[in-house]
Parts: structure tokens; sequence; C-alpha cells
């Protein structure tokens, strides 16, 4: 684990953008996506633009985002953290700003491909949002607190884009919040929970908002090498410190009053009743709304409910409290992975940075299905890894898509048919899971449907360079 204090780990956290090891926390934001025009001129003023982003301190190292956080949390929050900037780079930007380099063959293949030549089954990338379909060479992501200052920074980008490219689209998000100040995304629960941890006051933070005394407490150890998300960067010049990290962005649409009609529906195949019924949607996701994991309780209002992340899935259990098929135990089977158990479970965790998208004027949690949008809200979907490979598509492809479970309590193998992943499989629109009558008892289990309420609307997989690439990418010579 990293000491952020520690002086030693600093070269290191200077050599990579911030938001990869640690979220930037702002909660209005904006993806900035741009096609580079196919001239030479234009060319060199993107090398020169990027390279302006880190001179005039617009993109930051994780360093300085980690100091800044250090400071915004002593001054009780009155100090301004202020813009947070990151960029991607898509291979098709990479061909673009070095064309037949040599180095863009040592990204990995699925990187190089493009989300769109991925095998995931998503709608066809022609019918995809507009400014999704074709190329896109480099994305911003820009960050703050206050809306106003954010809309500043977007004017500096769209004003400095004229000079090589222009924007094909530009995705805003905006936390969303519960009434207890914890970030839900538009079906009404809370986000964000489960993420791996790489610094030693984080997980000092875990332990004790979980409860753990002695490593006997623990069930789920999210601690992680940063390793999970780093990875040297290949234009990196053999800078020891140039790491960059694979990104991964997806709109996804949500239908919320479908979503909520489904759990109405699925609650009363099941005869669930009074504030059982909540149960239904936790049977989907695997958390209720307020956080409270399925497995660990038969209702919400656990204390500290949007953090409680210390569980496993018993064999005991079975299916009976958290189903095979629920949306977090399909993403991340925990020791109940076949073969491998929570060692090889824990290879394939992201850092997920995503978003809300999209306006409303119900309360997401007020219990009305009615007022529900049916669509123009959804999740930015964003996240960090060492390799797109092994974790984002082992997630979306060989588990959420897959009607199997990658987790079994049978010892043998032959474990049961679950049906994909309810939120965010992708399939022919429909899907049946097994649901528990009764929390816990394994005797009740009983089919159910549960249709498809998220669309993906478009997206692509990038590259997070390295500082040393951005400061040094008017000198880094074609190979
Ligand atoms: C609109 C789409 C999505 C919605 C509504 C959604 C919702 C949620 C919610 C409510 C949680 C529980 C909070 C937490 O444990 O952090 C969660 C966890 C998670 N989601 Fe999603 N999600 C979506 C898309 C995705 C996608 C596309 C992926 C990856 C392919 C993904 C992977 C995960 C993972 C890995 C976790 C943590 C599971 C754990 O460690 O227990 N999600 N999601």
């Amino acid at each position: 684990m990293i000491n952020q204090f520690d002086p030693t780990s600093r070269p290191m956290l200077e050599g990579v953008q911030g938001n990869i090891l640690k979220a930037h926390g702002r909660h209005h934001t904006a993806n900035v996506f741009i096609r580079c025009n196919p001239d030479d001129e234009s060319a060199t003023n993107t090398r020169a633009w990027l390279k302006s982003l880190v001179t005039n301190e617009v993109v930051k190292s994780a360093y300085t985002h980690l100091r800044n956080n250090a400071l915004f949390k002593s001054s009780g929050g009155e100090i301004d953290t202020g813009l947070f900037a990151c960029v991607h780079i898509s291979a098709a930007g990479y061909e673009y700003l070095f064309p037949d380099d040599a180095r863009i063959g040592r990204f990995e293949a699925t990187f190089r491909n493009g989300m769109a030549g991925a095998d995931l089954r998503d709608p066809d990338p022609a019918l995809w949002e507009v400014g999704f379909r074709g190329e896109q060479h480099v994305m911003i992501l820009l960050a703050h607190a206050n809306p106003a200052e954010l809309e500043k920074a977007v004017v500096d980008v769209q004003q400095a884009v004229c000079a090589f490219g222009f924007i094909t689209t530009l995705e805003r998000g905006n936390a969303l919040l519960n009434h207890a100040g914890a970030g839900i995304e538009h079906f009404g629960y809370v986000d964000g929970v489960s993420q791996p941890l790489f610094f030693e006051d984080e997980w000092d933070t875990y332990k004790q908002q979980n409860h753990i005394r002695s490593a006997r407490d623990v069930l789920f150890d999210p601690r992680a090498d940063k390793g999970l998300v780093l990875t040297a960067d290949p234009f990196g010049n053999g800078d020891a410190n140039a790491r960059g990290s694979y990104f991964v962005f997806r709109k996804l649409e949500q239908n919320v009053k479908g979503f909520k009609q489904a759990e109405a529906n699925v609650a009363s195949q099941l005869r669930l009743e009074g504030d059982d019924r909540e149960r239904a949607g936790a049977m989907i996701v695997g958390r209720f709304e307020d956080g409270t994991p399925a497995q660990m309780s038969d209702e919400e209002g656990l204390i500290n409910s949007a953090m409680l992340n210390n569980f496993d899935y018993k064999t005991a259990d079975g299916a009976s409290k958290c189903p095979f098929h629920a949306h977090i135990r399909k993403v991340n089977p925990r020791s109940g992975l076949l073969n491998g158990g929570m060692a090889e479970a824990k290879k394939h965790i992201m850092a997920r940075r995503g978003i809300p998208f999209g306006s409303r004027t119900d309360g997401p949690n007020d219990g009305q299905i009615y007022n529900k949008p049916e669509g123009g809200v959804g999740l930015l979907f964003m996240s960090y890894q060492a390799s797109i490979r092994n974790q984002f598509e082992v997630i979306q492809h060989n588990w959420a898509n897959s009607e199997q479970t990658p987790d079994n309590d049978d010892p043998t193998g032959s474990g049961p048919t679950v049906g994909i992943d309810p939120v965010i499989g992708q399939g022919d629109g429909t899907r049946t899971g097994q649901f528990a009558t009764v929390w816990g008892d394994r005797q009740s289990l009983t089919d159910a449907l549960f249709p498809q309420f998220v669309t993906m609307k478009g997206g692509e997989y990038f590259f997070a360079p390295s500082m040393a690439f951005l400061n040094n990418i008017n000198d880094i010579q074609q190979a």
C-alpha cells in the first residue's frame, strides 16, 4: 500500500495523472471528446496544446492532487481545490500523433481495437449517439465543485480545440446525492462503495467503517497494489515513473420508470409485503437503495450502510441472500469465484470513476413510479485498469453478459444457469433469475423475469498517459 505522506512515494505519484489511484471527488464534470484535423499543422498544434495543459498546471500529477485534497481536509473544506483535469488518448489518437510508430504495438491489443471493435454485445456502433460514431482522438475530463467555474474551463478547451480539431461530443456529469448525502445512481441506489484501496489511510478508514478490529474480522479485503491500475507508458521514454492507465468510457442510459415498475412486479410475483418489497430491488442490485448489502441484511438501514463492504458470499447461503445474478455479485463474485476464489476475483477489480448524467425533477428515492424518467438520464461509466482485457472485459463480457455464474457454491463445478446481470448484462433484453421469497431460505428460491433497462449509447477505450509523456511530448522522436 502507498503511504501518501512518505516522501519516497513522491516520484511515483508525480509520474501519474490524478483520478487513477484516487477519485477527483468533484461533483460537476465535463468529458470533452475531440477529433483532430488530419493535417500536419493540426497535429503540431495538438501536441502543443497537450504540453500546455501541464505547463499551465491544468493537468496535475497525482501527487499535487493528493496534496490539494489534504489541504482541503485540513482547512475544513475552506480552501477551494479548484479545477481538476486529466487527459486520455485513444488508439486512433496515438496513430494520429505518432503515425506508424512501433511503440503503439506495445499497448494491449484490446485497447488498440477500440470499443467499437469489442465483443460486448453492444448495439451496432452505427447506431450509437452521433458524437460517438467514428474516431475520437483525445478526451479531456474536467471537474469542479463549482459549475460556473467548470463552465469557464469548458470554454477554454473549446477555444483551444479550434486550432487543431473539433469536439464530437461533450458529456456532462453531475453527482446525485440521497438524503444522507451519499452518492447514488439514477435507479436510486448508493454507488461507488466498493473500490480498490491503494493508500494506507484509506485502509484505516475502511477498517473503522466496517468494524474491523483484527485480521480475523476481514471478510473482503479491498487493499490493492498500484499495478492493478497502472502500467508502463509505452511513450514514457524510459522514465521509470512514467506510468499510465487504460480507461474505459461508456454512456449508459437508464430507463428508471421501467426499472422501478419491474422491481414492483418482481416484489408482487414473490408476494413480498410492506417493507419486504424493497428486497426485490436489493436482489437485482445486490444492495438496498441505502447501500445495505443484501448479503448482510434482509432490510435496509444498517449503520454506515453507504460504506459497508466487508462481506463475502458464504457457501451455505447459496443464492438465498444475495442472488447469483445480482449486479454486484456478477461483477465481483468475491469469495465465490470458481477456480480461484477471492484471490482470482480481486485480479479483475477496476477503479470505477463513473458519474450520473441528465437532470430530473422527481426524488430518486421517493417511492413513486409514475414520475420517473424513461430516458435522458444514466451513468457515464468510467474505469481505470492495468488491462482492459483482464479487467473491464472479463467483467462485462465473461461475467455480466453470461447466463452462467462465475460464482458457484457447488464444489463439483456444475453450477446453475443464473441469467445475465439484470443491470448491465447485454443480451436479447430478457433475463431470468432466482429470487428467495424468504431471505436466507434456499428452499424458497423462485424464478422471475427482469427485462433490460440500461442502453449503451456510445463509448471508447483510452489510455491516460504518464506525466512524463505530457511534459516531453514535443521532444518524443518517431520510432
Ligand atoms: C447504468 C449502469 C450501472 C448501474 C446503475 C450500476 C450500479 C451499481 C451499484 C448501485 C453498485 C453498488 C455500489 C458499490 O458497491 O459500489 C455497483 C457496483 C459495482 N458495479 Fe455497477 N452499475 C452500472 C454499470 C456498471 C458497469 C458497466 C460495470 C462494469 C462492467 C459495473 C461494475 C461494478 C462493480 C465492479 C461494482 C462493485 C461490486 C463489488 O465490488 O461488490 N457497473 N454498480
